[in-house]
């Protein structure tokens, strides 16, 4: 049985996940977004927590369970997530970024419903950068082991080892979302994951399967970087 003891690969280690969209208000009736059904993140969560991990999942709006045993902090916004991560970081480890965070959201959030104008065919929203809330994490002091993930349409490798870099990560896993059957929506995943100095591939399988396949490279990673 992968659960059994000689499998609690991740016995007493604080990990935090990210997972699901982000939704950046406009007013109060309407938002931009991602596309992310935060099963990914759901699943690392579940698989984690079977594997000894004491895991807290930080999750914008999703249609699914909490898993057995996670604690679960929902937020809805890019500015609420980046704070609820600064926060888990007085018991974290590990720390794996697997939400779709909005890059940008509204300069100005409308108190009152925005009106249809008369007379205005063009409407230019302005947008303000969001803080890049994993990169933050692996800057701070004593920093977790920080994962991220690179969900790309094309140049997969250069575009995941130049995050890897940029935000200080010890691993991210790439997934190739120009492919079928795989990435967000999708019940399937295939990765490939990349440290500084190495690469593992994890082929197309149940995302739950590719969790646990992931989560056993972290392990071993994060145990070799102690
Ligand atoms: N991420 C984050 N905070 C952000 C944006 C991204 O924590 N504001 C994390 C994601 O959760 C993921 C990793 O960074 O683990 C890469 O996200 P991605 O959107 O691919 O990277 P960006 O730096 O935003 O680059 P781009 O969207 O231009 O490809
Ligand atoms: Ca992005």
């Amino acid at each position: 049985d992968f659960f059994s003891a000689e499998n609690q690969l991740l016995a007493n280690v604080n990990m935090t996940i990210t997972a699901g969209p982000t939704l950046e208000a406009l007013d109060p009736v309407r938002y931009i977004s991602n596309h992310s059904s935060g099963k990914m993140g759901f699943s690392l969560a579940e698989m984690a927590q079977k594997m000894g991990a004491n895991v807290t999942l930080i999750s914008g709006p999703v249609n699914l369970k909490t898993p057995k045993d996670v604690q679960r902090i929902d937020i809805s916004s890019a500015l609420q997530m980046h704070q609820e991560s600064l926060n888990s970081l007085n018991q974290c480890d590990i720390f794996i970024a697997c939400a779709a965070v909005a890059d940008y959201r509204p300069a100005n959030i409308e108190t009152q419903k925005m009106k249809k104008q008369q007379g205005v065919d063009d409407l230019t929203i302005q947008l303000v950068k969001n803080p890049d809330i994993i990169a933050d994490v692996a800057s701070t002091e004593n920093a977790p082991f920080c994962v991220g993930f690179a969900a790309e349409t094309e140049h997969v490798e250069r575009y995941a080892l130049d995050k890897l870099k940029r935000k200080k990560l010890k691993l991210i896993a790439a997934n190739d979302v120009a492919k079928s059957g795989q990435g967000f929506n999708s019940e399937k995943n295939a990765l490939t994951v990349f440290s500084e100095t190495e690469r593992f591939a994890i082929t197309l399988a149940d995302k739950k399967l590719v969790a646990s396949q992931l989560l056993t490279i972290i392990a071993q990673q994060y145990s070799q970087s102690r």
